[in-house]
């Protein structure tokens, strides 16, 4: 098997602890309406939006609380009306809930897909982008 290889099992074996570890501290300083917006979130937009495993391409951008350059107001319309590749959400949530999505995204620093132990490298190996 190649080094690499092997470091990448490692890593897959290493990191989800330190992840959920990340994320329990997250949640508890959501509010109830970011809270909302998170559950949402997971369900209608991390399969574009968030990274499945360490090794797996995205098909749209990480958010953060900077995409759309920050703006809030826009990220609700993105959310509502969708773009080129993305759909609308505003025929499956509510206006309420579109903005509680928007909330949390502003929650998020910037960073949360990228691959926290291989970026910490030197050189990082980039497996399959
Ligand atoms: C089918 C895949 C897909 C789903 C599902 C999806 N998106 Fe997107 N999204 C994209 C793509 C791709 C882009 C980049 C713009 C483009 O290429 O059309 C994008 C762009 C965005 C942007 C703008 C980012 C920026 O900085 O310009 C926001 C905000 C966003 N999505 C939020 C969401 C939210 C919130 C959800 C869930 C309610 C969601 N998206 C669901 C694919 C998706």
């Amino acid at each position: 098997m190649k080094l690499t290889l092997w470091v990448a099992l490692i890593l897959i074996a290493c990191v989800p602890e330190a992840l959920s570890a990340a994320d329990e501290h997250h949640h508890q300083q959501l509010n109830p309406k970011q809270q909302l917006g998170r559950r949402l979130f997971e369900q209608s937009c991390g399969v574009c939006h968030t990274r499945p495993t360490l090794i797996s391409g995205m098909f749209g951008p990480e958010l953060s609380k900077d995409s759309t350059g920050g703006n809030e107001e826009y990220m609700r319309e993105i959310i509502s009306n969708g773009s080129a590749r993305m759909p609308g959400f505003k025929y499956t949530y509510s206006p309420e809930q579109i903005a509680a999505i928007a909330a949390y995204l502003k929650t998020l620093p910037r960073g949360t897909q990228d691959i926290p132990t291989v970026r910490a490298a030197a050189k990082p190996p980039t497996p399959m982008q």
